[in-house]
């Protein structure tokens, strides 16, 4: 087996028109993610030494989300064989093979690229072609054999009737000897119907030159759906969705209704907790076990959820921490705070965080009780054990000590003895 050094190439040149967009196409998220960054994922766990990305005119915004990936400018954009070409000055002497493949297929698994990779080194193949049969060929590019040999690949507008039928598919996925590659780019010409080069004529070039060249083929179509329209950017999200969510359940996570629950890549979360339906659990966001989450929750980026905690219907939480055994239930909006374990927080109770240019914090002590309708202006403590009536108003820079009570608005310390008189 062949263990040449690998690098990949992305190809996000394409101006996404189906998308119908202000934005670049490989910006839109799915699973909360933007297309690209699955992609750049995915071929950094591969184990590419080296990862490029071409990028055409008025795709700036790209350029935050490479996480250091080198870019390979496409000035004109005439076709996926053009693009890779692009990048013969920084690829065109690398001594390995190179993964290529589009930014807008972010459902492959990581395992399939895997294996995929190891198939090529262990056929010491010179080019290599991840390919579906699916239900649904047209507009793809169609797998040609003879026998059980690969041949070439034949794009969808330039195929017969006989063609069309094929329903074995390009899934724009490949891994090249490196070297080879350069030079069979140099074979190939324009298409004449879209005055392109493609990339897939590479694929003919190979073989006449006697190189091998073999499919790879995978049974989950899912995966190399490509994100071309909004519709197949909704199906994306589902698919990658549903995976997060079958990754949870088999971690022992209860997951009731799973269409109506989204829970972004990556979350963590513990055993025996329950998610109830309309639920949205954001990227990077930690929840322990045995809690009890929704319905209608929405817990955002930055957010770390204890053990057998309640966030309950219609409740906020961001940027914040909750300690163990804290209850949320209701109509709640946390932001920026942090609470200790065991505190309950009243229906209606708010962290007005943002004073119109910063955010503060709002920190909450354990057993800490929050009556309903509390309003905390942070930045503000609250004390252990300490409580505020229903409808107070904790004003910014105050600090509630430890054991007592504060009322109204703004929130005064309630004397002993004072209650019920006038
Ligand atoms: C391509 C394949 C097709 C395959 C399909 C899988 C070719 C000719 N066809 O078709 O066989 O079934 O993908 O999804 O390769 N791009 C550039 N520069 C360009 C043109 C495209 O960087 O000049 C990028 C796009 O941003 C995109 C990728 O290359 O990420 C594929 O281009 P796209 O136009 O979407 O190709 P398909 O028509 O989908
Ligand atoms: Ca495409």
């Amino acid at each position: 087996m062949s263990t040449k050094p690998l690098a990949a190439l992305i190809l996000a040149a394409g101006r996404g028109e189906r998308m119908n967009s202000d934005w670049p196409k490989v910006l839109h998220q799915a699973a909360g993610e933007p297309l690209i960054e699955h992609v750049i994922e995915n071929v950094s766990n591969v184990g590419a030494k080296r990862i490029g990305v071409v990028l055409g005119a008025h795709s700036e915004r790209i350029r935050s989300f490479l996480n250091g990936a080198e870019v390979v400018f496409q000035q004109n954009r005439l076709g996926t064989g053009h693009a890779v070409m692009q990048a013969a000055k920084r690829f065109g002497q690398w001594k390995g093979d190179l993964l290529v493949l589009p930014a807008d297929v972010p459902c492959v698994r990581l395992e399939t690229l895997q294996e995929f990779v190891r198939k090529h080194r262990q056929h010491s193949a010179a080019a290599s072609i991840l390919t579906a049969e699916v239900d649904h060929p047209a507009g793809y590019g169609r797998i040609l054999r003879r026998g059980s040999q690969v041949i070439g690949i034949r794009e969808d507008l330039d195929a017969s009737r006989s063609e069309q039928r094929i329903s074995e598919i390009n899934s724009g996925i490949y891994v090249f000897d490196a070297v080879t590659l350069f030079k069979r780019l140099g074979d190939i010409k324009k298409n004449r119907k879209k005055k392109e080069y493609y990339l897939t004529d590479t694929i003919e070039a190979f073989v006449r030159h006697g190189e091998s060249v073999r499919a790879h083929k995978i049974n989950d179509q899912n995966e190399i759906l490509g994100v071309n329209t909004r519709r197949d950017l909704a199906v994306a999200n589902q698919v990658l969705n549903i995976r997060e969510l079958e990754r949870h359940s088999k971690a022992g996570v209860t997951i009731l209704s799973p269409a109506q629950t989204f829970v972004a890549k990556g979350a963590r979360i513990g055993r025996d907790t329950v998610i109830h339906p309309f639920t949205w659990i954001e990227r990077g966001v930690v929840i322990g076990r045995k809690c009890e989450i929704g319905p209608f929750a929405k817990i955002r980026a930055g957010s770390k959820i204890a053990d057998e905690v309640v966030i309950g219907s219609f409740v906020e939480v961001v940027r914040s921490k909750v300690g163990s055994k804290t209850f949320v239930k209701h109509l709640s909006y946390l932001g920026d705070a942090e609470l200790g374990k065991q505190v309950n927080v009243g229906a209606g109770t708010i962290t007005a965080n943002f004073d119109g240019r910063r955010k503060h914090k709002t920190v909450v002590h354990d057993r800490a009780l929050l009556g309903c309708d509390t309003i905390l202006v942070a930045p503000v403590t609250i004390g252990r054990g300490a409580k505020t009536g229903a409808g107070s108003v904790v004003c910014a820079g105050q600090s509630v000590p430890p054991g007592k009570t504060v009322v109204g608005v703004p929130a005064k310390v309630l004397r002993k003895g004072k209650r019920g008189k006038k």
